[in-house]
């Protein structure tokens, strides 16, 4: 009974978007816990031999279904590695590593582009193509999605764009928007095509602090409404208040920030 009550739970939870990938306790307990990334015990170095450099040491933590996750910690410390691995962007050799409910450790090639189809990615630069128009950068992630109509696409893609205050200027190239509207075709295009997980890199670091909250702000109130989880990397104290947990990374090792000292800032 146990084990069925535990099997519609998690059918639910997946077509509601959340992923179940551990049922425990082993003993015939139900809770039914849904974490989207689970890495435990991650090492990852750059290079071989005499050049080797390792990067991260035993980086352990989770991010559940719906929550914020901020990453902080000083620059070279391993954050953007992390980020990548957890994206399907590199080989992670060692440890526990699931995301989404794929193990990731030596996976193969069409297990991380499966990972990547799911994950939203948002960068410190917005990346957009400059020939095209806001509209047509935001369209063109629905190439990674055959089964999507070009209808819905270009329906989508304007929803999207009207949703983060472009409904105006959906129809101009990149170099007549400001740092903020950029920054914002680029949250509507890692939202275009319903992505499970957001991994964001320091979206705000090229804005000034008015626009890197706003940009945060209208994130978080998007994920909060598909129920997206975000681990989102920033060393931008102003944004610490969208966050439910607070990660540290200081030299390729990982904590947790206690929410009491989160909460005086
Ligand atoms: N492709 C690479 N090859 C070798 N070393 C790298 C590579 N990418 C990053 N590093 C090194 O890894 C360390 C962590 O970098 P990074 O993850 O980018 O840190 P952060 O994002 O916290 O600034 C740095 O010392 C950086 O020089
Ligand atoms: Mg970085």
């Amino acid at each position: 009974m146990c084990a069925l009550v535990g099997a519609v739970v998690a059918t639910r939870a997946y077509y509601e978007g959340e992923f179940p990938t551990r049922t425990g306790p082993a003993n015939g307990g139900c809770v039914v816990t849904t974490e989207v990334i689970a890495a435990r015990n991650i090492d990852f170095a750059f290079g071989e031999g005499e050049l080797r450099k390792q990067i991260l040491f035993g980086v352990s933590f989770v991010v559940r279904s719906g929550e914020i996750v901020l990453l902080t910690g000083p620059s070279g410390s391993g954050k953007t590695t992390l980020l990548t691995l957890i994206g399907g962007l590199r080989q992670v050799p060692e440890g526990e590593l699931t995301v989404l409910g794929r193990s990731l450790i030596n996976a193969t090639t069409s297990t991380l582009l499966a990972t990547r189809r799911e994950i939203g990615f948002i960068f410190q630069q917005h990346n957009l193509l400059e020939f095209l128009t806001a509209r047509q950068n935001v369209e063109l992630m629905f190439q990674l999605h055959p089964e999507v109509s070009l209808g819905e696409a270009r329906e989508q893609s304007a929803y999207l764009l009207e949703r983060v205050g472009l409904g105006e200027r959906m129809d101009y190239l990149p170099q007549r928007l400001s740092g903020g509207q950029k920054q914002r075709v680029a949250i509507a295009r890692a939202l275009a095509t319903g992505p499970r997980l957001i991994l964001a890199d320091e979206p705000t670091a090229s804005l000034d602090s008015q626009s890197g909250r706003e940009v945060v702000d209208l994130l978080q109130e998007l994920a909060r409404d598909r129920g997206c989880p975000i681990l989102l990397v920033t060393h931008d104290q102003r944004v610490l208040h969208v966050a439910d947990r607070v990660l540290s990374m200081e030299d390729g090792r990982l904590s947790e920030q206690p929410a009491i000292a989160r909460a005086a800032t």
